[in-house]
């Protein structure tokens, strides 16, 4: 059962490396995080997703965890991840960790005592063949640099090791089976890890690669049933904690592994690549939130509804403004259409995420790779405060530049307009906290999704919500009767059998 304090939720991700630094130097830390928590209260948001802010080489922005108990030293201590959790609860907030499971870094204790030639307690708790001569079919492996007769697997970088929680159909005998000792052992190790933050005061993780855990599993089942014993162990300690996913299945992950949320990610063809990022394999901008690709949702729905369906009672679809690996919508979206696309991901159901910055419509920027950053540097740049951090990030005394546009925006400025996409986003989001129609578990129905039009109307509770992102005026007949309405960016009426919305426009009716 997904916690209760799930209902209300909307996450803001925070990428600690560039959120708020107090001194404007260098990294951020988690006390500027702190100092923090009343803009991210006012802004509406309620829970926070931290991306690892754990002791790491930080070869891949520390995603290459190095000790999983210690909170990395540019980042402040393990007290201050406590005062961090005590604080953001006296505010009513909760916060989750990112749990780096499939893989450590090269650096971690576990992995250097697995590397030694004599057999040790670690010597399975990464996937090894048994020769330094011996690849591993189809999969990424490093050999010659260990003094240990054999070659280990990759998770994902060179950096990054695989954990080992066997193979689904154990081929040769260097491979472990699921319920070996060795891969046992790896998942005891991970709870440990769960409860160790639990303890400390975290709300539950967001579990990186979740899908990647057993080895062969192609459809993996197998990797869910891991889950399972992981997640039903941990929340029997701890009941309230929530687990989001990166996984993108959430049939699977939701529906079998026992996670609370899983992301709808940003993967190319799926229904959420074409609402924002339609734009890679085609060459042209095919989007539905691009005004001028005029294209119906249809391929969303048709991608979203099954899964919602299925899923329905048991967890959420979690839908992201963005997130640190994907291209900031402000790449290829205006200003209205950004604020178009954010409305709708408020107003669906599940647990919606914002990535920090998104709120002020930070832009996606060309910077040289950081970390292991590449083309997700520029997505990573510090949080634009005001006029302050512009400078100390131009001046290059922050981790990653800032926006050199003389029209970089700034929360301080974004604040001071009307109808800017920061006051947007606050105003639905305060009407969603305040209204039940449009919260988590609420009930959804398309009322109206065609081919040939650009319109989409859903029902939430009591509320029907009606987009119209294409720079020409959308109309449908639609026997739902009169409605009046509650909240609109641009115009819409629902009246007599038919809903009409001027272009550019997204409106909410009761
Ligand atoms: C997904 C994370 O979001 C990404 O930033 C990271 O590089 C990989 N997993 C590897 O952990």
């Amino acid at each position: 059962m997904a916690p209760e304090w799930l209902k209300k939720a909307v996450f803001y991700e925070i990428y600690p490396q560039t959120f708020y630094s107090p001194e404007s130097e260098g990294c951020g830390t988690l006390q500027g995080i702190i100092s923090r928590f009343d803009y991210i209260k006012d802004l509406g948001c309620d829970a926070i997703w931290l991306n690892p802010i754990y002791d790491s080489p930080f070869k891949d922005a520390g995603y290459d965890v190095r000790d999983y108990k210690k909170v990395a030293k540019r980042y402040g201590s393990n007290e201050d991840a406590k005062e961090l959790f005590e604080k953001a609860h006296e505010k009513g907030m909760h916060v989750i960790l990112d749990l780096v499971p499939g893989h450590t870094s090269e650096e971690h204790e576990w992995f250097k005592a697995s590397s030694r030639a004599e057999k040790n307690e670690y010597s399975g708790r990464y996937v090894w063949t048994d020769s330094w001569f011996k690849g591993i079919a189809g999969r990424p492996y490093i050999g010659g640099e260990c003094e240990r007769d054999g070659t280990y697997m990759l998770n994902f970088f060179k950096c990054q090791p695989a954990l080992n929680y066997g193979w689904l159909n154990p081929s040769e005998s260097w491979q472990s089976a699921m319920d070996s000792p060795e891969a046992l052992a790896t998942r005891e190790a991970m709870k440990d890890v769960c409860r160790f933050w639990l303890k400390l005061g975290c709300d539950g993780f967001r579990v990186d690669m979740a899908d990647s855990l057993v080895k062969g599993d192609d459809e993996k089942h197998a990797t869910a049933e891991v889950w399972r014993d992981i997640l039903g162990d941990v929340k029997r300690d701890y009941p309230d904690s929530a687990f989001v996913s990166e996984w993108s299945n959430p049939y699977i992950s939701v529906g079998e592994a026992g996670f609370d949320m899983d992301f709808f990610l940003d993967h190319p063809g799926n229904g959420y690549n074409f609402l924002l990022r339609d734009y890679e394999t085609s060459g042209e901008d095919r989007s539905y939130f691009r005004s001028s690709s005029k294209v119906s949702c249809r391929r969303f729905i048709n991608d979203y509804v099954p899964m919602y369906e299925a899923i329905r009672g048991k967890g959420y679809i979690s839908l992201i403004s963005g997130n640190h690996d994907t291209v900031r919508l402000s790449h290829s979206l205006s200003d209205r259409e950004r604020k178009v696309a954010l409305a709708f991901i408020l107003t669906m159901p599940g647990v919606p995420f914002l990535y920090y910055g998104d709120e002020i419509g930070m832009r996606y920027l060309d910077l040289p790779t950081l970390e292991g950053g590449y083309t997700r540097t520029g997505t990573r740049s510090p949080m634009q405060w005001d006029d302050k951090t512009l400078t100390a990030g131009r001046e290059g005394k922050l981790y990653l530049p800032c926006d050199p546009s003389n029209d970089a925006p700034t929360v301080e400025g974004q604040k001071k307009v009307a109808d800017s996409i920061f006051n947007i986003v606050k105003s639905l989001i305060s009407l969603r906290r305040g209204d039940s129609s449009l919260q988590a578990d609420s009930p959804f129905e398309v009322l109206f999704c065609s081919d040939d039009s650009p319109l989409l109307v859903y029902r939430r509770g009591d509320l029907k919500v009606a987009v119209n992102p294409s720079s020409d005026e959308a109309s449908a007949w639609l026997d739902i009767g009169t409605g009046k309405t509650i909240w609109s960016i641009g115009e819409g009426k629902c009246e007599e059998g038919m809903i009409r919305l001027k272009p550019q426009s997204f409106v909410i009716f009761k």
